[in-house]
């Protein structure tokens, strides 16, 4: 049974408490299929993420058996399963791969004939298996509502909260739907809430709750719905609903709803005794008989109908789940893998094509070998014209190196989290961790960083004029491109959006630049301030560092910006992308259902 007590939502308006959900109670038997409607904004999304545990109610409770949800602690993972409004799979994976992942990602099964069952089954009951091989970007409406419930129904769920699922979706479709909404609440005592604007179909349903500004006008069976409301017709339902205030109608219902109730329970009657409805016989004791009413706290921590046992999978085993995943979606993406390769091949040639011209007085320079004092001060007098060239060709050629590479980084991970917040938000509620999530990701990046920096510092010290330590020149590179891709993924988890996201990143990127003074000086007041935080300065600073002892010096000389210890750009690096993940892990754990 499921029992809502008075339960409120509010939120702050212009230092006001304005209800969305006002005083709600309703009782729900297992087995039940109840339509929640009402007009548009009127809080029947709200109400859905209220019992889902999403909105912690402002006041009043909600029992689930005798276990008070209020108090201790929400539906568990795989007792909830919960269809958004939007719900979105992703769209180059097929059905079968979308649903194999929801079950890894939720279900710990014992071994893949476990875990195949599993999946037959869901298709099969959705009616998905027949188009298991087709991907999601290819399904029609309905199909891709039918496989957003496959995917909740994975782990066997006793209550399915489903939001809007039939809206825009054709009347057969639509039917087709909420058809199999109702079958899927005559099993195993699940109780199934739909959310719908539509109000075709409400034969279907158990019951028929009728919200008005947030207030309950109405619950009771489809057939006493138009005789309640005394109109003709349920297409009525709305206008009559505005022909009064919701505080009215909330009043009168207030007097009515005990006789309703009462017929809710002799339909139920009579639904268990055709044998329609197969309740489990553990739930069919009234509440008196377990020796506790609904509502009251359990005498013991384990009261029947307490969680049962389906056991989330461990860390490494969502971990690896979300990174096959996630270098699937990767190559099915043509657009993104020839991105990424246009990207690699292009940024060294653009470095080497920028560096031809200087290649010779660096080679010259470089390359000057002090035999005696003579010829070297002869040697010297003949390279001295070249040192301007040539400091400020190297210290160009890296910082555009770094450039590059910090572009890369923003490029790598500005969406990786916003773009895919609502799945992200869906598999965390189903039990997902946080940890493992980021985890897949910064694997994922890691592999993306370790090309690119090691690529483009290869190919310049090959074929370009780069004169120095490779190993540390290469070091920095990666770590300059591993801090901003660090650094772009904490915005992408922090953002509302993936357009936010992107534009922040690249004015990020944009400032690196102008602000690292590797091409102009900041007065050294402003400096102090911003140089902490500029991650391309660092990676500058290091490779510059590393070049050999001429040409370091003919940078110097032409550089205003004083250049710092190879260590403290390791450190100032290593702590902007420790920082970054930190900020990560905070953004990907804080809620952000929109
Ligand atoms: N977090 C929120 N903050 C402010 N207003 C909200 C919030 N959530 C919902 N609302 C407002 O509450 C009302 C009810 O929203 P909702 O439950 O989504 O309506 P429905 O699903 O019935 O269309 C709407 O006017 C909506 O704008
Ligand atoms: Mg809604």
């Amino acid at each position: 049974m499921l029992e809502l007590k008075d339960v409120s939502f509010t939120i702050r308006k212009d230092g006001e408490e304005v209800p969305l959900v006002d005083r709600v109670s309703i009782r729900v038997p297992k087995g039940h299929f109840m339509a929640i409607v009402g007009p548009s904004g009127c809080g029947k999304t709200t109400l859905l993420k209220t019992i889902a545990g999403l909105n912690p109610e402002s006041g009043g409770a909600l029992f689930w058996d005798e276990r008070n949800l209020s108090e201790d602690g929400d539906f568990s993972p795989s007792e909830i399963g919960y269809v958004p409004q939007f719900s979105i799979a992703y769209e180059p994976l097929t059905v079968d791969e979308s649903v194999e992942a929801a079950t890894r990602l939720r279900v710990r099964c014992r071994d893949t004939v476990e875990l195949d069952n599993r999946i037959d089954r869901v298709l099969e009951e959705t009616g998905l298996s027949p188009i298991s091989d087709r991907q999601v970007k290819v399904l029609s409406g309905g199909q891709k509502r039918r496989l957003g419930l496959a995917m909740e129904l994975v782990s066997d769920p006793k209550i399915l909260l489903c939001d809007e699922v039939t809206s825009g979706l054709d009347p057969r479709s639509e039917r087709e739907i909420v058809r199999l909404l109702h079958d899927l609440s005559r099993k195993d005592g699940r109780i199934v809430l739909s959310v719908t604007h539509s109000l075709s179909h409400l034969e279907l349903y158990d019951s028929i709750l009728v919200l008005h500004e947030g207030r309950l006008a109405f619950h009771g069976p489809p057939e006493q719905l138009t005789h309640y409301f005394s109109v003709p017709d349920t297409e009525e339902v709305y206008p009559r609903l505005a022909t009064q205030p919701s505080e009215r109608w909330h009043a009168s219902w207030q007097k009515h709803s005990v006789s309703y109730q009462k017929m809710l329970e002799r339909n139920r009657e009579r639904l268990v005794a055709s044998g329609v409805l197969q309740i489990p016989a553990a739930e069919l004791a009234p509440p008196a008989a377990k020796g506790a009413k609904a509502g009251d706290t359990p005498a013991t921590p384990t009261a029947p109908g307490a969680p049962e046992t389906l056991r989330l999978p461990g860390f490494v085993s969502q971990f690896a789940t979300l990174l096959s995943r996630r270098w699937r979606i990767f190559f099915r993406d043509r657009g993104q893998v020839f991105l990424q390769l246009a990207i690699l091949i292009c940024f060294p040639l653009l470095v080497i094509l920028f560096s031809d011209k200087a290649s010779e007085p660096i080679r010259r320079y470089s390359d000057t070998r002090q035999g005696n004092i003579a010829a070297e001060i002869q040697e010297q007098q003949s390279v001295r014209s070249d040192q301007a060239k040539v400091g400020s060709a190297v210290s160009g050629i890296i910082m555009f190196q770094v450039v590059l590479l910090s572009l890369m980084g923003s490029n790598n991970s500005a969406r990786e989290i916003a773009g895919e917040r609502p799945i992200y938000e869906k598999e965390k509620f189903g039990g997902l961790r946080p940890s493992a999530y980021l985890a897949s990701k910064v694997a994922f990046l890691a592999c993306l960083v370790i090309t690119q920096s090691l690529w483009m510092a290869f190919f310049v010290n090959l074929f370009g004029a780069f004169r120095g330590d490779f190993i540390q020149h290469a070091g920095f590179l990666l770590l300059v491109n591993a801090a901003m891709t660090a650094i772009c993924l904490a915005i992408s988890a922090l953002m509302r959006t993936a357009e936010q996201a992107s534009l922040l990143s690249i004015y990020l990127v944009g400032f690196q630049l102008p602000l690292s003074g590797a091409v102009l000086a900041l007065p050294e007041k402003v400096e102090v301030f911003t140089r902490p935080f500029i991650s391309a300065y660092w990676g500058w600073s290091g490779s510059v560092e590393a070049l050999q002892t001429q040409v370091h010096d003919a940078v110097k000389a032409v550089i205003d910006t004083g250049l710092s210890a190879q260590n403290g750009c390791l450190f100032a690096l290593s702590a902007h992308i420790a920082v970054a993940l930190i900020a990560a892990w905070a953004g990907a754990c804080r809620p952000h259902w929109d």
